[in-house]
């Protein structure tokens, strides 16, 4: 209860340092924590949504964790960017050997990629973010896409899906679409793919 009370505003603590966030996230994969994601069986379902807009794309995943559960056929994406705070897990990613595929290890809230995408992921990451931090990469999303390109969010929670539609509203964006969990026990995540406000389907 106590553990449950502090936990919360000591990891908002750490999060405020990078080096103590990655510290704080490479403990967790070297623990195995995350080794579930990598069994996700839904990793092909981002590309078959991109393709919707984008076929042949150029993929940025920030937060990409080690990107095993992203299903990416060679010969449908042009170029994958994988972005991770954890060194460990872009280790891991570096593994699989994904042709066309380049990581780096940074923090997403300070990193510029090299190039310009029509695919940007913030796969099950953005509520690590806080909500200023999270309406501050929102807005600079739209700058590292390509004159097609879209930023894909996918959240597990349904509340924290619902509360992410009020921070996107400030940013300069419009939710283009929004796949909302399914309700009951299968609830499945929710994806919103998101659009600078000019472009966005009415
Ligand atoms: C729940 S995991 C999701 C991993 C992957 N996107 C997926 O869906 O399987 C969250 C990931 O976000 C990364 N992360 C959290 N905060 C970050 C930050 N500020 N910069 C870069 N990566 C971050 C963590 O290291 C972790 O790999």
């Amino acid at each position: 209860m106590i553990a449950g009370r502090i936990g919360a505003p000591v990891r908002a603590l750490v999060r405020r340092s990078p080096r103590l966030n990655a510290a704080l996230w490479d403990t967790q994969y070297a623990l195995g924590f995350w080794g579930y994601l990598d069994e996700a069986g839904d990793g092909a379902m981002p590309l078959s949504l991109i393709e919707t807009w984008a076929p042949h794309p150029k993929i940025l995943d920030l937060g990409c964790g080690t990107s095993a559960n992203l299903a990416l056929s060679p010969g449908r994406y042009r170029h994958y960017h994988g972005v991770d705070i954890s060194r460990r897990a872009i280790e891991t990613a570096r593994s699989l050997n994904r042709p066309d595929a380049s990581y780096a290890v940074a923090d997403i809230r300070a990193y510029v990629p090299p190039d310009r995408y029509d695919a940007v992921l913030l796969r099950e990451v953005i509520y690590y973010l806080s909500v200023a931090e999270a309406a501050d990469l929102l807005r600079r999303l739209p700058g590292l896409l390509t004159t097609r390109g879209r930023i894909l969010v996918q959240i597990y929670d349904v509340q924290r899906s619902r509360q992410f539609v009020e921070v996107i509203r400030d940013c300069g964006l419009d939710v283009a679409t929004w796949l909302p969990p399914e309700a009951g026990d299968g609830a499945s995540d929710a994806f919103f793919v998101l659009a600078p406000a000019a472009v966005a389907e009415s």
